[in-house]
């Protein structure tokens, strides 16, 4: 016995016989983003798999950690000793640090996250560091904005850690927030979750409590001044934002599908690093605008928590400097919500629907946000129904539609009779642009065929509406790529220049670019097997494999809709769509003929965009070869 223990023993990495430490500074961080300063030193031969774990809450199992990093990523590193300064997000529970050494033999490649990368294995602990909190663990915290139905009110939502009764107190001037207006509260639970890992110990942390508060009575277009929280508790910054004007001339809006969330650690799943450069372009935008009223429009495919929760906590950090100074708009996408077992999962979509929600099955997308309307549909499960899944509202002289490519649209439908009741009441006087949202695009060239028979069931039975209605622009995100179509009608582009009486012919686009990578190439084409970017059908005005957002600014007479680049914040496409105000009256109804006036610019930013859709796909074949030296960050063309 004593023999097999000193075999044992000798077997094991010498540093277990050493002192190895770590430690984390400061013990108390005062808010999300804080840096933390984790140390450690007296690791003995020292390797490359030597790595740091992330645990909140403190005491969880050595394999639940929230995320990773290898000690490597210190530059002393080799001397045993070494440091990581890492942000942290609150999530209402202290963190500690373990160092753990893992050996090569004991690699295991069937154990592995999102990228195929083996996680890290625990069985030497080498040491834990003491717990790192927040000084305001309860919050609040996630602050967010969101129309309502009314035009004279601003919702904002937030986190706490207890639930204790909170306030939004809010005013003209800074120095005096006069008015105050009380929050709901809810929360969901572990059991609402339907399947692993959003139920399993794994990815489950307590979400903390969810405040809805409903600022009423605004003045139009005005600046006015918030905080949330309480006095017992204590109160938020303040902030601001532009209240809604129901009389402007002029529509500002950042549209974007697919972007996640960026975190300082490896964890589970791929996240979206590219993220952050979205929202840090936006806030520039937005801060840009002065006083002019803005939103955001973040159409399906949100925090890609897919069954994490602290993701989630992650992702409203990220998008705070944002959300809560616009309201944040969203859309259902499939990994908020797909699951094998979801109540409408009709035969034809079998492939399409899958696990792309990670057992969330829309529970955390329904009760973290609330977008206006009512649209609801039982989860089956006896969780809280799935929410904000169709919706509408104007913005200045644009009628938004928000749809849910997840749950039935067909003819028939609630969903269907939502979206035929509300385009044909859009009062075209007011708003003379009609912009359509979904997730998961009606048109694409990516060579994408699981959505296939999706695309051809919204084909049949949604772009009629489109069509009859005369829609502006649809837009959709799903494949993590840019590509702007023309003026579609049954795949035909329509030149409504020269076909006025042709009826409507929205311009589709895909915008699906905002941080997710990992997409199916466009289709190749048999001269061209390399080059990702052909064909290109007429059909496709411009596509681009970069990550970005796109921006809408509309006036009573034009709608612009800008492409930026994330990579330099510059615009690299455009496309312009004007009304030209022909009222006809017929029979009582006024309607706007649209005159798609497309490409303003012309066979200028038509032969631009040719030109850059060559020459990116050209760029994304080089940087195969020559990553370094590019200065795209280009999407990965691999399926997901
Ligand atoms: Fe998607």
């Amino acid at each position: 016995m004593a023999f097999l223990l000193l075999l044992l023993l000798s077997s094991l990495p010498s540093s277990l016989s050493s002192h190895p430490s770590v430690s984390a500074t400061p013990k108390l961080l005062t808010k999300s983003n804080n840096t933390v300063h984790i140390e450690w030193s007296g690791v003995p031969s020292p390797s490359p798999l030597d790595w740091l774990g992330i645990y909140s809450p403190p005491d969880s199992p050595d394999d639940h950690f929230i995320g990773y990093l290898f000690l490597n990523s210190s530059p002393s590193w080799p001397s045993g000793a070494g440091a990581i300064h890492l942000p942290l997000s609150n999530l209402r529970s202290n963190y500690s640090f373990r160092i753990f050494r893992w050996t090569a033999d004991e690699v295991n490649y069937r154990h592995h996250d999102h990228d195929h990368n083996p996680l890290p294995g625990t069985r030497h602990r080498l040491a834990v560091s003491g717990e790192v909190g927040f000084e305001r663990a309860a919050g609040p915290d996630q602050i967010h904005l969101s129309f309502t139905d009314a035009e004279d009110e601003m919702r904002v939502m937030f986190v706490s850690g207890d639930g204790v009764e909170s306030f939004v107190r809010y005013g003209l001037e800074e120095g005096r927030l006069d008015r105050l207006v009380g929050s709901e509260v809810r929360r969901y639970e572990r059991k609402d979750m339907c399947d692993s890992p959003a139920n399993s110990s794994l990815g489950w942390r307590d979400p903390g409590f969810i405040h809805d508060g409903v600022m009423k009575n605004l003045k139009k277009g005005k600046k006015y001044y918030y905080k949330v929280g309480s006095d017992a508790r204590g109160w938020s910054d303040i902030r601001s934002f532009i209240s809604r004007d129901s009389g402007s001339n002029e529509t500002i809006a950042f549209l974007f599908g697919d972007m996640g969330t960026y975190t300082p650690y490896a964890t589970f799943y791929r996240v979206q690093e590219e993220s952050k450069s979205t929202v840090k372009w936006i806030l520039r935008d937005i801060e840009a605008l002065g006083d002019k009223p803005a939103f955001v429009s973040h159409i399906g495919d949100i925090s890609y928590a897919r069954g994490f929760s602290w993701i989630w906590d992650e992702f409203f950090n990220q998008i705070e400097p944002i959300a809560s100074r616009v309201p944040y708009h969203v859309c259902i996408g499939n990994h908020e919500y797909d699951w094998p077992l979801q109540p409408w999962r009709p035969g034809w979509s079998y492939g399409a629907y899958g696990t792309d929600g990670g057992g969330e099955c829309g529970v955390p997308y329904s009760l973290k946000f609330k977008m206006p309307g009512n649209s609801s549909l039982p989860t089956g499960t006896g969780a809280p129904h799935t929410q904000n899944l169709y919706y509408s509202f104007d913005a200045g002289v644009v009628h938004f539609l928000y749809i849910s490519t997840e749950t039935n649209f067909l003819k028939g439908s609630d969903q269907y009779n939502f979206i035929k009741a509300d385009l044909e009441s859009v009062d075209r006087n007011k708003t003379p642009f009609v912009v359509v949202q979904g997730h998961r695009p009606m048109y694409t060239t990516s060579n994408e065929v699981r959505d296939a028979p999706m695309r051809e069931r919204m084909l049949e039975h949604l772009e009629p509406l489109l069509v009859q209605n005369n829609v502006t622009l649809a837009l959709w995100g799903h494949v993590h790529r840019y590509e702007r179509f023309c003026p579609l009608k049954n795949f035909s582009c329509v030149d409504t220049a020269s076909e006025l009486k042709a009826g409507g012919a929205p311009v589709h686009v895909v915008i699906g670019m905002a941080g997710q990578d990992w997409q199916s190439i466009w289709e190749p084409r048999s001269t061209h097997p390399d080059l990702p970017i052909f064909p290109q059908p007429e059909r496709s005005m411009y596509r681009g494999g970069e990550f970005g957002y796109t921006r809408i600014v509309a006036t009573r007479e034009k709608l612009t809709l800008t492409y930026i680049g994330n990579h330099d914040g510059q615009m690299h496409d455009m496309v312009e769509i004007q009304s030209c105000h022909t009222f006809q009256d017929n029979g009582g109804k006024v309607f706007v003929e649209p005159t798609l006036l497309w490409y303003v610019e012309g066979a200028i930013v038509l032969m631009l965009g040719v030109f850059m859709g060559y020459a990116l796909g050209y760029l994304t074949r080089c940087r195969r070869d020559a990553v370094q030296r590019a200065t795209w960050t280009p999407v990965k063309s691999e399926e997901t």
